[in-house]
């Protein structure tokens, strides 16, 4: 197995890029991510573990958010009474006065699911230590974390003095979430620190053990419990430390820290090694369905792979009552939330790579349809409106105002009230899950109450006027141009839903007849509301401009100024920014993929009228709005990518995959410091799959390929659930193999 391929790796560490690199080297488990920071600490750095479904609402502040959790990383290491840092400037390398990094590699292994350190470090004293780090998040037993700190004497005999910690005193960036009374223990050699979250009141309790072959001592510093350990080491000699700790919630025990200790007394019984063994034990079934492998293309195979990683790590494994929010687990940004960024671009590469995983997902939406009641009911609707920003209660938790801009203003934010087609999204996530694991008792039992209750409220949103349906007020995904009337996205995505939801209802009579009777009367499908869905599908305006021959993304949108996006070129910026908030809304600017988007849900399906060719119209829409996206949306390259690639554009569709599947690597966006673009590394995912293999599932139920390779691409090999049983593809480049072999 080639590592380097599976491989992110640091080598010369900057302090301007440490909150890009914490973020890119973030590891977890689907119950937790912790973010890269250094054991020991950096000033400025931003230190986190975020625990699926634990939000709180501090006071002050307009929505809630998830909380960073006590802190079970910190080491820090003394080196003949000088402690170790990340110093790597210094004008007397042979005796720095705070020491100097003279050798460095960090390493994220996506493989193995491990975070790596090596540092060659030259102390005060002019002793010079090897120090190893590595660190996971256990795949196997969630509520395990393990360290393991190798030091190695190579030049002098230091003394070394070790200090682990848990540090209760964490802030989400300043905002304290926990109650002042924390429960700290430093009196055995597990020590631990309890801490509740002030509205929510979840309690969390993290413990944490030091295993060392000397002497150890406890004790605690306000709420920093610690465990110090020192020694004498000889030129050549070594040491090995172990650090286990452990974290539940009152989400998933009664008693979070008394179960935490005692979880580490089993993984301390186990061992680091075996617990290792049995965490890349399963990485690799992880691995197994999840790795896509490209022929031909080394970097887009690490990318990809690094993609995929963030995607598995965010995924609640057990949980059905958490989802993944926008920046997964590895940063505060978007606060946690969970936007329709989990079912379009997380939840499809699940549903096919690690079905299971993807229920998960569906289920939570399930579970919280109270709060989509609420939402519709509290808007005058009928039925079930999910939310656009949803966290642990299901209700809407968009802010209504954006945080102060530097003049001191706020922007009004529209999404929670007009972004209405996540609940379309949704329900396209359902079906889209049914469809390839055939999974009829989820439909059954969970998934045909979301479709039908979200068409319900589709029925009672829409519009009628003259002779036809509308919808006004809404947000597509071209987040730029808010309450805009009869979006085509909006629209079209309605009409889908809608059919959709009278075929799984036609199907329900068929094969469960009482779920369907039970369904019927519950959510009150009486024959006229069904009726009404018919004629909603029947006359509803999809905006269409016939001379050109394309879908309009709402009408009136071609009367604002033109601005020829790629005039903007290089650039390192959104257009938007460029052209100021205010002048931006004014012009034809599109944030991200929008009729694309529509074209990489509905592919030919997205229909043309009476005499016009489908393709052609595709293609059209694709030359309209192209050059006027500004990809301001780390969501958009992606879906560029897969449409691009079905249109036979291959060349802009390996662009635009290239952009998307660096986002995070790269930090194209910039602001990779609160977190990895979930959306982005699931849709580059769906690009390569759905884009350039084509993959779908063909009139008779059997699996097909359609593919339109990047030119350089040899090969792509791909393992895919399909009803139950893994399919293994490789899709092959006809231009490569026939010249390889001629
Ligand atoms: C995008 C949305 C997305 C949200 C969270 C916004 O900038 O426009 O489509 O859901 O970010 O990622």
């Amino acid at each position: 197995m080639q590592d380097r391929l599976w491989e992110i790796v640091e080598l010369n560490p900057r302090a301007d890029e440490q909150l890009h690199y914490e973020t890119l080297f973030t590891i977890g488990n689907g119950y937790l991510g912790t973010r890269g920071s250094f054991e020991e600490g950096l000033p400025g750095d931003s230190p986190a573990t975020l625990v699926h479904g634990i939000y709180d609402h501090a006071p002050g502040m307009l929505v809630p958010e998830l909380v960073n959790v006590p802190n079970w990383l910190p080491v820090s290491i003394f080196i003949d009474g000088a402690p170790f840092k990340m110093v790597t400037k210094t004008t007397d390398i042979m005796r720095p006065p705070e020491g100097i990094v003279l050798g460095y590699r960090r390493a994220l292994n996506m493989r193995r699911g491990i975070l790596t350190r090596e540092v060659l470090f030259r102390a005060p004293s002019g002793s010079v230590v090897r120090l190893e780090f590595e660190r996971f998040a256990s795949l196997s037993d969630i509520h395990i974390l393990a360290q393991r700190i190798r030091i190695t004497a190579v030049d002098g005999n230091p003394h070394i003095r070790v200090e682990s910690a848990i540090d209760g005193d964490v802030t989400n960036m300043g905002v304290r979430h926990f109650l002042p009374e924390v429960n700290v223990d430093d009196r055995g050699d597990t020590i631990g620190v309890e801490v509740k979250t002030q509205q929510s009141r979840y309690i969390v309790g993290v413990g944490s053990r030091l295993i060392s072959p000397h002497r150890i001592q406890t004790g605690s510093t306000g709420n920093r419990p610690y465990t110090v350990t020192s020694f004498d080491l000889a030129q050549e000699d070594w040491v090995v430390l172990d650090k286990f700790s452990s974290i539940y919630t009152s989400r998933d025990a009664l008693q979070p820290l008394d179960t935490a200790q005692a979880k580490i007394s089993e993984a301390v019984a186990a061992g680091y090694e075996t617990l290792r063994e049995r965490h890349e034990g399963e990485w690799a079934t992880y691995w197994e369905t999840a790795d896509i492998q490209i022929d031909g293309d080394d970097e887009a195979q690490r990318a990809l792979r690094f993609t995929t990683y963030h995607v598995l790590i965010a995924a609640p494994r057990t949980d059905e009552r958490v989802s993944i929010g926008a920046k997964t687990l590895s940063g505060m940004g978007y606060k946690g939330h969970v936007f329709w960024d989990t079912e379009l671009f997380c939840v499809p590469p699940l549903i096919l790579a690690q079905p299971k995983l993807a229920r998960n997902l569906l289920m939570y939406r399930y579970h919280n349809l109270p709060g989509a009641r609420n939402k519709a009911r509290a808007n005058g609707y009928e039925g079930a409106m999910f939310p656009w920003e949803s966290t642990d209660t299901g209700e809407e938790t968009t802010p209504q105002w954006s945080d102060p801009q530097p003049d001191g203003s706020r922007i009004r934010i529209w999404t929670g009230e007009r972004e209405q087609h996540i609940s379309t999204d949704i329900t396209y996530a359902i079906d889209k899950y049914w469809r390839w694991t055939g999974d009829d008792e989820f439909l059954i039992k969970y998934g045909a109450e979301m479709i039908l209750d979200t068409a319900v409220f589709w029925g009672s949103r829409v519009e009628h006027k003259d002779g036809r349906y509308e919808l006004s007020q809404q947000i597509g995904p071209d987040e730029y141009h808010e309450n805009i009337d009869n979006s085509v996205f909006v629209n079209r995505m309605v009409v889908w839903h809608l059919r959709t939801a009278l075929s799984v209802l036609a199907w329900l009579m068929g094969s469960a007849p009482a779920d369907a009777e039970r369904l019927i009367g519950a959510l009150n499908l009486t024959p006229e509301r069904l009726a009404k869905w018919n004629d909603i599908i029947a006359k509803m305006y999809i905006p269409f401009d016939r001379e050109q021959g394309i879908h309009v993304q709402f009408p009136g949108f071609f009367d604002m100024e033109y601005i020829p996006v790629p005039h903007y070129e290089p650039r390192t910026t959104s257009v938007q920014a460029i052209l100021g908030h205010a002048r931006s809304i004014q012009t034809q600017v599109i944030k991200q993929a929008d009729v694309v988007m529509l074209m990489a849900l509905l592919g030919e399906n997205v229909g043309a009228p009476d005499g016009l060719d489908v393709r052609q119209v595709m293609l059209n829409n694709w030359n309209t709005y192209y050059p006027r996206t500004d990809h301001g949306s780390s969501l958009s390259p992606a879906m560029h990518a897969w449409v691009g690639a079905r249109l036979g554009l291959t060349e802009v569709a390996y662009d635009m995959f290239d952009h998307a599947v660096h986002i995070d690597l790269n930090d194209n966006k910039g602001n990779v410091r609160d977190g990895i673009h979930a959306a982005a590394c699931g849709g580059v995912w769906q690009a390569v799959i759905f884009g350039f293999c084509g993959l779908s599932i063909d009139e008779a139920g059997d699996l097909q390929v359609d593919p339109h390779l990047p030119e350089h691409w040899r090969s792509v090999t791909f393992n895919v659930y399909y009803r139950g049983e893994q399919r293994t593809f490789t899709v092959k480049n006809p231009a490569l193999v026939s010249s390889a072999t001629r």
